[in-house]
């Protein structure tokens, strides 16, 4: 089940996050940052254990971002990771952005859900100021990729898509 995040959850996602940001694979999020901005925090429950965990970041202009989307790693490799990829589309389908876009090292994943690669020099370039909190910084090897809420609107499929009980805030 994917839920909203609630404050009590905030050191749970910390301690998440914290296995993923000491080698660099997602940002380091403080816990005043996170409980800042709880509600843009998506929580993938399993047997009442936070299994997984992405955030929606707006604010881009016309681009919203999925970031922080980990999983635990003892319930990788499950399908957890593709599920919240898919309702984070549904999430950003409710807002009237034009592009989700996420910086990831997981490129076959986000291929296959129908993300493409992009250069990250068509990301808002406010999205680098994110960077000095980054263990890569200017060496950055993560892929910039994108995926289209607008053709997918116009798509036959968007009505199925975008009826998620989840709104961006
Ligand atoms: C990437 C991640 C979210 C996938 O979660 P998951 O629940 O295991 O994913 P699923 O079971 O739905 O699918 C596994 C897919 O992820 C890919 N994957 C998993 N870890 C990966 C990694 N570190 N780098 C690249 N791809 C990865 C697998 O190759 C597989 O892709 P495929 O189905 O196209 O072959 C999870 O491994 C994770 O938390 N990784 C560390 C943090 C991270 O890289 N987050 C993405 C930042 S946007």
């Amino acid at each position: 089940m994917i839920r909203q995040a609630k404050y009590q959850d905030a050191e749970s996602i910390q301690n998440l996050l914290r296995i993923f940001s000491e080698t660099g694979k997602v940002l380091f999020r403080s816990l005043d940052d996170i409980t800042e901005n709880i509600l843009s925090f998506l929580i993938y429950e399993k047997n009442n254990d936070i299994a997984g965990v992405y955030s929606l970041k707006t604010g881009w202009g016309r681009f919203v971002e999925l970031r922080s989307l980990v999983v635990d790693p003892q319930y990788s490799n499950q399908g957890i990771g593709t599920k919240m990829v898919e309702e984070s589309i549904k999430n950003a389908l409710s807002t009237d952005c034009d592009t989700l876009f996420v910086l990831t090292y997981a490129v076959s994943m986000f291929a296959r859900l129908g993300f493409r690669v992009v250069d990250k020099e068509k990301l808002p370039h406010k999205v680098w100021n994110d960077c000095n909190a980054c263990l890569h910084q200017e060496n950055c090897d993560e892929t910039a990729m994108v995926i289209s809420l607008v053709s997918m609107r116009k798509s036959s499929g968007a009505q199925i898509l975008s009826d998620s009980a989840i709104r961006v805030v």
